[in-house]
């Protein structure tokens, strides 16, 4: 059966682990050829070599995606191995924790910690999407897909830069739409409670509460939202404009 991304080069940020390893994963067994960047240079690394093992194509980039310049060196390097861009997954970015900031509410929360959440998740989205979508223009198409999050819906307590974040990017991904449809199809999806090392040391301490609001009762793999963000990224959803497309389990249902 021919696959999904047959003949289509992606870049997906942020994977060198959770969400964005899972999704680079998928893109290559669907048929593309795919540039994995992370800040890890050796979880990106490690992410092309299991492409490679299973018969895929995959180069790994080291790059901080709230950085321009290193945005603009991801944008060349995948260029430079793989002649164009066609689907986008900018999926890097961090929590409060990883932002050093725990269990803060709103008028606690240090700036410092503010910004970096913002620099990350906002800014760094942005900066993704400016440098694609001028690629993708130039050479007449593309998909992007931003990760957003379920508190890109809704408001979770403790959690105000990265609601806040997760919401800009729901803004920049419609905004985005409408400006460059047809030619650039932009689409954002919204995960609920995904197993990965983002979520471990939560799930760890109250996985048990957390899953009596979700109607699956189980948290969700990376694969289960790579499995939507490759069909977003694909030709098979090109009506498929400025959504916002939640994978929770039926979370957002209750
Ligand atoms: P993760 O923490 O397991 O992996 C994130 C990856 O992004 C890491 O490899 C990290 O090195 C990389 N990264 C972080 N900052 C970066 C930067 N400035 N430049 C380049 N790479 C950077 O996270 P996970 O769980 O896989 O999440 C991926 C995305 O999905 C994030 O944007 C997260 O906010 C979002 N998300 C995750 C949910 C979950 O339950 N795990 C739920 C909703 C949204």
């Amino acid at each position: 059966m021919p696959g999904m991304l047959d003949g289509k080069v992606a870049l997906v940020t942020g994977g060198a682990r959770g969400i964005g390893r899972g999704t680079a994963l998928l893109f290559a067994r669907e048929g593309a050829r795919v540039v994995i960047a992370d800040l890890s240079a050796d979880g990106a690394s490690e992410t092309a070599a299991l492409i490679a093992k299973s018969g895929g194509e995959a180069k790994a980039v080291v790059a901080d995606i709230s950085k321009p310049e290193d945005v603009a060196a991801m944008l060349a390097a995948t260029i430079d191995a793989f002649g164009r861009l066609d689907c986008a997954f900018n999926n890097a970015g961090i929590n409060p924790t990883l932002a050093g900031v725990r269990g803060k509410l709103t008028a606690d929360w240090p700036e410092d910690g503010f910004d970096k959440l913002i620099q990350v998740n906002l800014k760094g989205t942005w900066l993704c999407m400016r440098a694609e979508i001028q690629q993708m223009v130039r050479q007449g198409g593309g998909s992007i897909v931003n990760a957003a999050s379920l508190a890109g819906l809704t408001g979770f307590r403790t959690t105000a830069a990265y609601a806040a974040s997760k919401h800009g990017v729901v803004g920049l991904t419609k905004t985005a739409a409408i400006e460059y449809a047809p030619t650039v199809r932009v689409n954002c999806i919204c995960p609920g409670w995904i197993d990965t090392d983002m979520t471990a040391e939560t799930i760890a301490q109250r996985g048990d509460e957390l899953l009596t609001r979700v109607p699956s009762h189980v948290f969700g793999t990376p694969n289960d939202v790579a499995e939507m963000v490759c069909w977003l990224s694909s030709d098979r959803a090109r009506f498929v404009v400025g959504g916002a497309f939640t994978v929770d389990g039926g979370y957002m249902a209750n």
